[in-house]
């Protein structure tokens, strides 16, 4: 029997990465975001979605300046990360107060945070109010990782990076599971 249970939103796993961009002044903005998520192959690109009535810096500071890089942080992060989606870069140099490092990108004028393994540099290539939130689509233009979690082709190994997931509904942070089975295989014993 099901239940209804009350409208939320709601996408499982979803992600906590980390937006950031440079503010007027050149200072690097960082936030946690879990509304984000690809929505392009050709060409490559996420999208964010940043709440648009309560002034988030780093939403500002990606506006002005039409580039970000946006982060995907490892489990053993968790402490740095909730921090970044709990204090606010108006009151408070967040990156410096977790001792991480901005360093400037290498394709777009934003910053990438050292300590995050992997990060895209993106382009502003759409922006859409949808309700409370700016919905940022990026075009990836540069992506950068730690050699600890590319293989031997250049792929990303991302059980290397150990993800951070996340649920809106409780608030809580999850590590990931062990792969399962491969994607467009395991569907095909139903085509026979
Ligand atoms: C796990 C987590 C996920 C979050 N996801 C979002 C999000 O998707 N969109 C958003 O606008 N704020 C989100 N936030 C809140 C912002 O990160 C938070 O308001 C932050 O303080 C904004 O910082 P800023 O003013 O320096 O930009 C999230 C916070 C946490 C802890």
């Amino acid at each position: 029997m099901k239940v209804n249970v009350k409208n939320h939103t709601m996408m499982y796993p979803a992600p906590a990465v980390v937006a950031s961009a440079y503010d007027e002044d050149g200072n690097a903005d960082a936030c946690t975001l879990a509304f984000a998520t690809m929505c392009s192959h050709h060409p490559p690109a996420v999208m964010i979605a940043i709440n648009s009535t309560l002034k988030r810096k780093t939403l500002k500071s990606i506006l002005q300046r039409e580039e970000f890089c946006l982060a995907f942080p490892s489990a053993e992060q968790v402490a740095e990360v909730d921090y970044l989606g709990i204090e606010t870069g108006y009151r408070q140099d967040k990156i410096s107060k977790i001792n991480y490092t901005p360093i400037k990108a290498q394709k777009v004028n934003a910053p990438i945070i050292d300590e995050f393994k992997l990060s895209v540099e993106c382009k502003v290539m759409h922006i859409a109010e949808v309700g409370s939130h700016t919905q940022i689509t990026g075009e990836i233009v540069n992506v950068q990782a730690d050699e600890s979690i590319v293989d031997d082709k250049g792929k990303i190994i991302f059980e290397k990076l150990n993800p951070l997931a996340y649920d809106d509904i409780t608030h809580s942070y999850f590590e990931m599971g062990d792969k399962i089975a491969d994607a467009f295989k395991e569907g095909l014993k139903f085509r026979k």
